[in-house]
């Protein structure tokens, strides 16, 4: 029987192009190493989960990528160039489509006008607003992407974060970006929109997009990751593929045997387990 779980988590079999190279990666702010040495490699048509617990600097990396911060030390290439950006525009300008956590799209302004933001199309001497085909098209890919809203012209801010994050995901694939970059895009959701969403993200995948999927929950990222890596306090801790690493061992390798502290604020009922077993004190005293 096929799971929906096995669809999303469908590899992608045969060769794929490196499109994204990090290489011994550092960024300081001020006396503050968020990142150092950090080497990863994002490839079309597989999506790169980037899990770490707060402050592991997962954002500093989007940054860097996003074209918001410079890396102060190593090397970032996009199809083989070396390249660093000094804002978003020049990263987008390379394919690098990056859909934040609170969203570039305009709460009150329709679905269809958020689809085509910054990039309107126009007709006629006038260059007025061509409405009519900026409806069709955007009705015909979110459809495309099985995205169903009914009426394009609700505002976005009536629709749910889920809803919000699969036409962002839909614009940065249509507009031809060839990296997708999502922070968080499952953090706020319940269970079933977080589903819905992975399922884009997932789509975004099969049209050969290099995804980089950052997020806190190694659930989320197993069910669609192809390949994972994770930061501990600015640190490459763990890089590896589907195949190297099954859902258990990347669960215990996010928590990491000797950050049982921070594993114990998470789960606080736990935690007083473990203190009430006697061993606590020691096993919980920062190393
Ligand atoms: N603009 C900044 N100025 C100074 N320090 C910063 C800045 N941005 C991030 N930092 C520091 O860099 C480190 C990494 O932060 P970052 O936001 O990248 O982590 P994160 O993994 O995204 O965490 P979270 O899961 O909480 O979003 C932290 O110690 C943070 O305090
Ligand atoms: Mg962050």
């Amino acid at each position: 029987m096929t799971t929906t779980d096995d669809r999303l988590a469908d590899p992608v079999s045969g060769p794929t192009t490196e499109i994204l190279q990090l290489t011994d990666v550092g960024k300081s702010y001020g006396n503050v190493h968020a990142l150092r040495g950090v080497s990863m490699t994002v490839r079309q048509g597989e999506i790169t989960c980037v899990l770490g617990d707060n402050g592991a600097g997962k954002s500093t990396l989007i940054k860097i990528i996003a074209g918001l911060h410079q890396h102060s030390e190593g090397v970032v290439r996009v199809n083989g160039e070396e390249v660093s950006f000094s804002s978003p525009r020049e990263s987008l300008a390379r394919g690098i489509a990056t859909v934040y956590q609170d969203l570039a799209l305009v709460p009150l302004m329709s679905v269809w006008r958020n689809f085509f933001m910054g990039a309107e199309l126009r007709k006629g001497p006038l260059r007025s607003l061509d409405t009519a085909t900026m409806k069709r098209v955007a009705n015909e890919e979110l459809l495309r992407m099985g995205i169903d809203i009914p009426d394009l012209e609700r505002p976005v801010g009536s629709l749910s974060g889920g809803q919000r994050q699969c036409i962002a995901i839909a614009r940065a694939v249509y507009f031809g970006a060839k990296v997708l970059i999502l922070d968080e895009p499952t953090a706020a959701l319940g269970v079933k929109q977080s589903g819905v969403v992975l399922k884009y993200v997932a789509r975004a995948r099969d049209a050969g997009l290099g995804v980089v999927f950052i997020t806190h929950n190694p659930h989320h990222a197993y069910l669609v990751g192809n390949h994972f890596v994770i930061l501990n306090r600015g640190r490459v801790s763990l890089d590896a593929s589907r195949s190297e690493i099954g859902l258990d061992q990347l669960t215990n390798e996010m928590a990491g045997g000797a950050e049982l502290e921070a594993l114990g604020h998470e789960l606080g009922s736990s935690l007083a387990e473990v203190e009430a077993d006697g061993d606590g004190e020691r096993a919980l005293r920062p190393s």
